[in-house]
């Protein structure tokens, strides 16, 4: 090569290089690359990362759905912007005055929007979102896992991260790069209708599912094309709501706050390192969440070392301006929110113009913005998306619904159904013992076992509960009476057929309880589906009571995501199964379980009220709480947190500990042996609760502390232990305003339920 060519490819080459901005490139550390892009940008483009709207194909649907009319409150779930145009809000894109999306629910529209933003002058690709709470149930063909409240159920964190990591894969196919989950509200009233989509009542199970999620979704290290941003939410405490109806205000002391609602998101920040957080519709304290400096700056950044961005909730800074009425205008309450520590506004119009005016009025700092653009922007670069915004539509058809995610979806759901009741054993069923086998109710057919956050899947990846009993009844004849899906419709009429068919039979199944499937009218549980009472609503309990009534051997399977009161139903019908909401293939998975093939394991992670009068029904209250009974029912629960039974028994054996006298630098073991005293496989979760017997201040009867749940063959005996330090005896003093760990005595109480004790060990703190 002569050597003028050799010299100017040489200039050439270091031209380039000294073209190509840092933040291009790959191999650059991402702080360089944040700080180098920023560097170029404007106070407008910088604004605009902290935008987000919902994407086109939503407000199309919408606009299609309300052809004009003016959505009503209350149906603002159904986004879109009355001045912005589907077309103005493609210009944005263009010119870079985006910084990401929501609810776009597919590959090619995910596609098409980074087209646009690799138009736009730094070409910034779109960090997109979606709610992915139990799956990408919003992407059509998605794998739908059982919600988080049978997810909890489960006790099998580990699984639950393999669920999450599957469902970040099934994100990142679709395009989308980050997920509202997991929802870390500890849920203490059955009322509110997101139960469903909670780990349930008990701040240390809340944490574990939370911290298992999140490592799931964020992998490793929260870096690259596999993984997808997680987001702690809502903060906080919006899962007591007074009176049971979402984002109703709460009042909440310091000392509760600290030891029941925060310390999931503590876990969720220092151990998981989650990179989003979402606040919560509600007011605390007389404070709108979206404003609350000392929730989300002092205790999330300032004490707990949060490192990502915090995003708001649907319209909620909107709201406090009004549904609060606690800012004069909407630019207050752009302001109040990005003073207070927001860095996100989901979603619409005006913030873009009026927090840069807010900016160039001096009200809000430069510096503000580039808090919250820098960490926008790392997260874009640790997910890979400079390198390459687009998916490869191949991807998406081989991952969504793949072989492998729906044997986890199967397994996940095989765990999460809790057996409550099982008189004479009546199951696990022979179905070769049945000739005519009755399967109605409310549920039996249909794809009310998604749950809520799922919007319509092809029926040829649904298992209903019907589907499920017919591929393992085997020569049994199965006759599916169609009760109708509405519950408020169902007819007297409707309860009378099933029971004459009843009579004919000699097995029902009757599947009742809710419907949350959030695009059908008839819902009865869900986001926004809050409930006065938790019994079953129309015509279901009667259904029961009159299939009962025939003789026949009756087995009730509830679906849904709240526990319901459902008295008559647990002293009358032989068996009971509480199945939630177990995702595509919860069909099989239940009949799995009525058949014995797969042996029931998970527990109640939250309690079942005898009436909707007892709430707040906890397993973990204050020791004063029933000093006085209910003059009118019992004061316990229908069914406990931790209960659920099994095909098989297991014996525990005599606990003990590994010291009497533990300090506060130390940890303590308790050891139990527990043994498969039956005839099948089974797998049991042993439960330890912590007592504290005398402290300064009133402390629950119990908590748990710690879990471990065992698969033992027949016969087999297994040493479970499980270690304690002493954050697991500390309370929250709010005149110290700190943790402390009292000495003084304490039990620690071993259990197959809350209520269901093997052993107590005492122990001290010294
Ligand atoms: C819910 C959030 C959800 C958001 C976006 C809100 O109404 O409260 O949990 O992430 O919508 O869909």
């Amino acid at each position: 090569m002569k050597v003028w060519m050799m010299m100017a490819m040489l200039t050439f080459t270091l031209l380039g290089k000294a073209q190509q901005p840092i933040y291009k490139e790959p191999g650059q550390p991402v702080e360089r690359r944040v700080t180098d892009l920023m560097g170029r940008m404007t106070l407008e483009e910088k604004v605009a990362q902290m935008c987000q709207y919902v994407g086109p194909g939503h407000i199309r649907e919408t606009q299609k759905r309300f052809k004009g009319q003016k959505i009503a409150k209350g149906d603002d779930a159904n986004g879109f912007y009355p001045n912005l145009s589907v077309n103005q809000l493609l210009e944005l894109t263009e010119k870079g005055l985006v910084g990401s999306f929501l609810h776009v629910v597919t590959a090619k529209e995910s596609n098409d929007l980074q087209k646009l933003a690799m138009k736009s002058r730094l070409q910034i690709p779109l960090l997109i979102g979606i709610d992915a709470i139990h799956g990408n149930a919003l992407v059509s063909g998605a794998t739908v896992y059982p919600t988080p409240i049978g997810q909890a159920a489960s006790f099998h964190p580990e699984l639950v991260e393999r669920i999450s990591r599957e469902a970040a894969l099934e994100v990142r196919a679709t395009g989308a790069h980050w997920t509202f989950t997991p929802n870390i509200d500890v849920a203490r009233d059955a009322r509110w209708g997101r139960v469903g989509e909670t780990f349930g009542e008990d701040p240390y199970l809340v944490t574990r599912m939370g911290v298992a999620t999140i490592k799931g979704f964020q992998g490793k290290d929260c870096q690259g094309t596999e993984v997808a941003l997680a987001c702690a939410k809502h903060l906080i405490a919006g899962s007591e709501p007074s009176n049971g109806t979402n984002a109703a205000p709460m009042d909440v002391s310091e000392r509760t706050l600290r030891e029941v609602y925060l310390p999931p998101y503590k876990a969720a920040v220092e151990e998981a390192n989650v990179f989003t957080l979402m606040a919560a519709h509600n007011e605390l304290n007389g404070i709108p969440c979206h404003a609350d400096r000392w929730m989300m700056t002092d205790i999330m950044r300032g004490e707990y070392g949060f490192n990502g961005f915090i995003v708001s909730d649907w319209m909620d800074v909107d709201r406090i301006h009004d549904l609060h009425h606690a800012a004069p205008t909407l630019k207050d309450a752009f302001y109040e929110t990005i003073d207070a520590g927001l860095d996100m506004r989901m979603h619409g119009p005006d913030f873009l113009e009026k927090v840069v005016e807010l900016v160039k009025e001096g009200r809000l700092s430069e510096a503000q913005i580039d808090r919250a653009c820098s960490k926008i922007l790392e997260a874009k670069f640790r997910l890979g998306l400079f390198e390459n915004p687009f998916v490869c539509l191949e991807k998406t058809a081989q991952t969504l619904s793949n072989e492998e995610h729906l044997q986890s979806a199967l397994e996940m759901a095989e765990e999460s159904i809790v057996l409550l009741k099982n008189e004479n054993d009546l199951l696990p069923l022979d179905f070769s013992d049945y000739k005519n086998i009755l399967v109605t109710g409310p549920n039996a057919n249909n794809h009310t076992i998604l749950g809520d956050w799922t919007l319509q899947q092809p029926d040829a990846n649904v298992v209903t509960i019907l589907d499920g009993i017919r591929e393992i009844a085997g020569s049994a004849k199965v006759n599916y009476y169609n009760y109708g899906d509405d519950v408020r419709q169902n007819s007297m009429d409707k309860v009378n057929e099933a029971a004459a068919i009843a009579k004919k039979s000699d097995l029902a199944i009757v599947v009742v309880g809710e419907n949350p499937l959030r695009y059908q009218k008839s819902k009865t549980c869900g986001e926004n589906i809050d409930r006065m009472g938790l019994d079953l609503l129309g015509t279901q309990n009667q259904l029961v009571q009159k299939i009962h009534e025939t003789g026949v051997p009756t087995i009730v399977v509830l679906v849904g995501g709240r526990p319901l009161s459902v008295n008559w139903i647990a002293q009358n019908v032989q068996a009971l199964v509480q199945a939630w909401e177990p995702g595509s293939l919860g069909g099989r998975a239940l009949a799995n379980i009525l058949a014995g093939k797969v042996n029931p394991s998970a527990k109640l992670p939250i309690s079942i009220p005898r009436h909707s009068g007892q709430i707040q029904m906890i397993y973990n209250h204050k020791p004063s709480q029933y000093f006085q009974k209910y003059k009118d029912g019992e004061s316990t629960p229908l069914y406990p947190f931790g209960h659920g039974l099994s095909y098989t028994t297991f014996a525990y054996g005599k606990p003990s500990a590994d010291k009497k006298v533990m300090t506060a630098d130390d940890t303590i073991s308790f050891t139990i042996n527990v043994k498969n005293t039956g005839t099948r496989e089974g797998q049991e979760v042993i439960q330890l609760y912590v007592s504290d017997k005398k402290s300064s201040l009133p402390r629950p009867v119990k908590e748990l502390k710690g879990f471990k749940k065992v698969k033992l063959a027949p016969g087999e005996e297994k040493a479970v232990t499980l270690t304690i330090d002493k954050k697991a005896l500390s309370f929250f003093d709010d005149v110290k305003h700190e943790w402390m760990a009292e000495p003084g005595k304490f039990e620690a109480v071993i259990g197959t339920s809350s209520r269901d004790i093997k052993g107590i060990v005492p122990f001290e703190l010294r």
